[in-house]
């Protein structure tokens, strides 16, 4: 496997922690309005930067090598950059949602309750897409010259949370998933 889809794939596996460990603070939330609020800021901190800003462009940058190669293949994948987009503004909602519960302003519980599970939701079928779809289609059309060219332009941008100890940021988010 190419070491771009090897990252891509164990940046999913993080996320997918993370929308666990988002899930518990919604139900917690729901239960008795009193999430951990630290956590919540580094999940929020986490999403806006590692999946937003270096994990969806690197999946942009592939799905634009697979079209121009191999157009058929990349035809069942349909518009990634689209839901790239649209998940990228559901997340800023939901930022802003999260920042107002933490600063406990007037906010309908059931709202911020909706907006955090449809996110937890849209993310979590967004990537069984591209594990189902993308990955393979990419896998099976695109050659090894062509992954060496992709994996020097994206190897700069893995998520830390995937990468060794001296690169990591997010130092409590890493001992939760510890746990
Ligand atoms: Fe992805």
């Amino acid at each position: 496997m190419t070491e771009a889809i090897q990252t891509l794939r164990s940046e999913h596996k993080t996320t997918a922690r993370m929308l666990d460990l988002l899930e518990r603070q919604i139900t917690l939330f729901e239960e008795t309005q009193q999430p951990d609020y630290d956590l919540l800021k580094e999940v929020i901190d986490y999403f806006l930067t590692y999946p937003d800003l270096y994990h969806h462009p690197k999946e942009n940058l592939i799905l634009e090598v697979l079209r121009r190669k191999a157009p058929e293949a990349a035809a069942p994948v349909g518009d990634i950059e689209r839901e790239h987009a649209e998940i990228s503004s559901r997340l800023h909602d939901f930022a802003h949602a999260v920042v107002e519960v933490l600063m406990e302003a007037e906010v309908s519980r059931d709202a911020f309750v909706k907006i955090a599970r449809d996110f937890v939701e849209e993310q979590r079928r967004h990537m069984i897409k591209e594990e189902q779809v993308f990955f393979p289609a990419a896998l099976k059309a695109l050659t090894p010259v062509d992954w060496e060219a992709i994996d020097k332009k994206v190897s700069r941008f893995n998520d830390p949370l995937t990468a060794t100890e001296s690169e990591l940021r997010f130092d409590s988010l890493r001992q939760m998933l510890r746990r």
